[in-house]
């Protein structure tokens, strides 16, 4: 048997689950992890590795973690005990769900941050700060910013609180609307960018840079982490999209919703690369400008086109609402478990939740100043949690959701979830879902630890 409904509440409508899980999926990983990375590996060859892997793992994973997710209708980590248990195997699948939870609270330690530096940045949008700087006093300003512990300390908090807030009503209370309106609003906004982009003369370059692979500069760790910023822009790995599974209806078609959530995801990390990298070369910048990147390029053009200060300010205030709403889906894991199996009210889960990455994300704020010397493997603790989250964790928890929907669950049970009867596209999904992912995905790993040789 499985259950219908949810006791966190239900989504409205399929659209409304589209809307949350796009949510999800776009944010800072989109619009500031994704150029600065892709930049980091030299462009190309890394849109390349990263556009298959979105294909060819991300929307097959995509497509199990909400269908276990609704099959189960609880926390990740009840929903993996049950379905475990239901088709007679281990309970120890449950550590899947724990595993996200874990990754889920690095990933909003750091992200909180950065969501900081973006709200810092409407204001400075909006106070003029940017009209008429160059290159050189834009990247000093950002530096001077990341340097005041204090400053980001107040920001990080701010977010916080404004993630804790939404998550406590419950995420499908208060959260359709400001998807619905600000998604489509950042959208026009990326593309009016992209024809600036287009006047800076560097425009072909910048493409060119995004779109021709050079395998020469991506490098075993370039693979990894094109396969980590896949997993990381689709929200994939963690239990973000298999709890919001868990509130859709079970009438919805998956198939269909993700490929609209994927594709608009990726089409998004796409327009943030064209619209960054012209501004990139025009300004005579490297492309390995690190994860200031967007702080570092967007506002010299803010400052000089027409409008820019109204532009600029609405270009940070809708990456505020954007990197909200993945927020959300960060925290939404571990509050759902903490009310089913604590009996928390969901506003004590959320607060408690939030004060537990609020004080992690002191620590990633203060790997950027007063413990910037403190590093492991050349990482300070920001971008250790980073790297660690995001290349290995969402990657393990992917092949893990893999296995288990494509070699634990009975085909049947699949077969009826996804509703997709036993024709050709549900064969692709088996296909991709029991050998591709699963296998490509452990060869990126094991060659990364250097256990395996490509
Ligand atoms: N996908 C979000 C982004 O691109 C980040 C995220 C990762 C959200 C994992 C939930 C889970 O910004």
């Amino acid at each position: 048997m499985t259950a219908t409904t949810s006791i966190h509440g239900m989504w409205s409508t399929r659209m409304a689950f589209i809307l949350a899980a796009t949510g999800s999926a776009v944010g800072l990983g989109n619009i500031w992890r994704f150029p600065y990375t892709a930049g980091e590996y030299g462009g190309g060859a890394f849109v390349l590795v990263y556009l298959i892997c979105v294909a060819a793992i991300g929307i097959p994973i995509m497509m199990a973690e909400i269908m276990l997710g609704r099959r189960g209708r609880q926390s990740p980590i009840n929903t993996m005990r049950l379905l475990a248990t239901q088709e007679g195997r281990s309970p120890a699948w449950q550590l899947l769900g724990w595993m996200g939870i874990v990754a889920g609270f690095l990933i909003l330690s750091f992200y909180s941050v950065v969501a900081g530096w973006t709200m810092a940045y409407v204001f400075r949008a909006a106070g003029g700060a940017f009209a008429g700087v160059d290159a050189e006093t834009v990247s000093l300003m950002f530096g001077q910013f990341i340097a005041d512990p204090e400053a980001l300390l107040a920001w990080h908090s701010i977010f916080m609180v404004m993630s804790v807030a939404v998550v406590a009503r419950g995420v499908a209370n208060g959260l359709e609307s400001s998807v619905r309106f600000m998604m489509p609003a950042l959208f026009l906004l990326l593309v009016a960018m992209v024809g600036y982009a287009m006047t800076s003369g560097h425009f072909v370059e910048g493409a060119t840079y995004l779109f021709r692979p050079d395998f020469s500069k991506l490098g075993t760790e370039g693979i990894l982490s094109a396969m980590g910023q896949a997993f990381f822009s689709l929200s994939l790995g963690m239990g973000a999209i298999m709890v919001y599974g868990s509130y859709l209806n079970s009438r919805s078609s998956i198939a269909t919703s993700v490929v609209i959530i994927a594709g608009t995801d990726t089409l998004v990390a796409i327009l943030a690369g064209l619209a960054i990298f012209p501004l990139v070369f025009a300004n005579d910048l490297a492309p390995q400008l690190g994860s200031g990147m967007v702080f570092k390029v967007l506002p010299i053009a803010f400052g000089q086109m027409p409008g820019g200060q109204f532009f600029g300010t609405l270009f940070f205030l809708l990456l505020v609402f954007a990197a909200w709403t993945s927020a959300i889906s960060l925290l939404e894991p571990m509050v759902a478990w903490l009310v089913e199996n604590r009996g928390f009210s969901r506003v004590r889960a959320a607060m408690l939740a939030g004060v537990a990455v609020w004080l992690l994300g002191i620590a990633s704020l203060l790997s950027l100043n007063l413990w910037s010397d403190l590093t492991l493997f050349g990482l300070g603790f920001m971008d250790l949690c980073e790297f660690v989250a995001a290349n290995v964790m969402l990657p393990l928890g992917g092949v893990l959701i893999a296995i288990f929907a494509g070699w634990m669950l009975a085909r049947s049970s699949s077969i009826d979830e996804l509703r997709l009867g036993d024709g050709v596209g549900y064969r692709l999904w088996w296909l991709l879902i029991r050998y591709v992912a699963p296998i490509a995905v452990a060869i990126v790993l094991l060659n990364a630890v250097g256990l395996l040789k490509l």
